[in-house]
């Protein structure tokens, strides 16, 4: 079966290409390479010892995404992961995330609807809650306004969606909502490509660790937490990109109770930045430079899943630990600059 995984060139998209690969699954991939490279495609390849197709594909070309359902028409399922995904970035520029991360959708959509089969896994975010009022958070937690034009356009691809399978019952998508994705393939053949000043929080500890950054920003330690550090739940890429195939395989074996459904991604733990940070001394052995400063905007406090759901109706749980994922990460690192 051709499965099509969009951004599949991209942190999470390769290491779901991996795994439909391992599940027996032909896997096209189209990526604009905006925030990727071509050498993911041999990462993969080196992996699995099977060649993704690849094309070059900008989405946001509405007569390019057309002409190449034309060519492929027989694909039985879609992984959608294109799209911009930097928080900060989304707040200088709106239009920009606006542009890529909805009209893409709408596009890939539009087409999606001509096919025989039509089986869609969109790529959401956690970010959809904001700050919840009730912790951990399940699938009704109420989705609130959003607190980036990223985390807006995640909300606004999910009604998109909806919307759509609403007045097209041969329509069936799951919206999967992750949490912190980290770490890297054990292998160290694909993970986390740092392009630019690293965002978020794992790239930037392993390259303050590695000797690239002097010295990592610990973003506010007097949040009502035990340690005065803000929670997150971090959840290994690899666990993650699992669930994509068992959710796509939902579909296409028609297990859905609807055609619209939504699970939440993560451990079900939540682990402060202290403990990131300690985690990350423990497997690396390293003495991480960091300092506490000011709160960064727009931080919520404490956010981590509720499970039930995505291990009992999806039937998926997470098997690695905090401690795997930045294993992963730092020997990722330290193979990208030892070139
Ligand atoms: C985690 C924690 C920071 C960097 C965002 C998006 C989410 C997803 C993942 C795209 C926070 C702290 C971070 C640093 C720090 N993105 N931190 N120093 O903000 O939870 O989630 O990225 O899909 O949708 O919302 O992730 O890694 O930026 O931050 O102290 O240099 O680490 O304050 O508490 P975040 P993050």
């Amino acid at each position: 079966m051709k499965i099509l995984v969009t951004g599949g060139l991209g942190f999470i998209g390769s290491h779901t290409v991996v795994e439909l690969q391992n599940a027996g699954f032909e896997v096209l991939i189209i990526d604009n390479l905006e925030n990727s490279t071509i050498e993911v495609l041999d990462g993969i390849t080196n992996i699995t010892k099977v060649r993704p197709h690849f094309q070059k594909l900008d989405l946001r070309v509405k007569e390019d995404v057309k002409s190449y359902f034309k060519t492929h028409n027989d694909i039985a399922g879609i992984i959608h992961f294109a799209a911009n995904k930097a928080v900060g970035e989304s707040v200088n520029e709106p239009l920009k995330y606006y542009e890529n991360n909805i009209n893409s959708l709408v596009y890939i959509l539009q087409e999606l609807c001509k096919l025989n089969h039509q089986n869609f896994i969109f790529s959401s975010s956690c970010t959809v809650y904001g700050q919840a009022d009730t912790l951990p958070i399940t699938e009704n937690a109420p989705v609130k306004p959003a607190e980036s034009p990223y985390g807006n356009t995640k909300q606004i691809g999910e009604e998109i969606i909806r919307d759509t399978c609403r007045i097209n019952d041969k329509l069936s998508s799951i919206a999967l909502r992750y949490f912190n994705p980290i770490g890297a393939h054990p292998t160290t053949e694909i993970g986390e490509l740092p392009i630019g000043v690293p965002q978020n929080l794992v790239p930037f500890i392993t390259q303050t660790a590695i000797g690239m950054r002097e010295q990592l920003s610990v973003f506010g330690g007097n949040y009502a937490t035990p340690d005065g550090t803000c929670i997150r739940d971090y959840i290994h890429v690899v666990d993650l990109a699992k669930a994509h195939v068992i959710a796509l395989q939902r579909l296409l074996e028609q297990k859905n109770k609807s055609n619209f459904e939504v699970f939440n991604l993560g451990t079900g733990k939540g682990s402060s930045v202290l403990d990131a940070i300690t985690s990350f001394e423990k497997v690396s052995g390293k003495k991480l430079n960091y300092q506490i400063v000011d709160r960064r905007e727009g931080d919520v406090v404490s956010a981590y899943a509720e499970t039930t759901s995505a291990n009992t109706v999806l039937g998926w749980k997470t098997e690695l630990t905090l401690d795997d994922a930045m294993d992963s990460a730092w020997k990722w690192e330290q193979k990208i600059r030892a070139k």
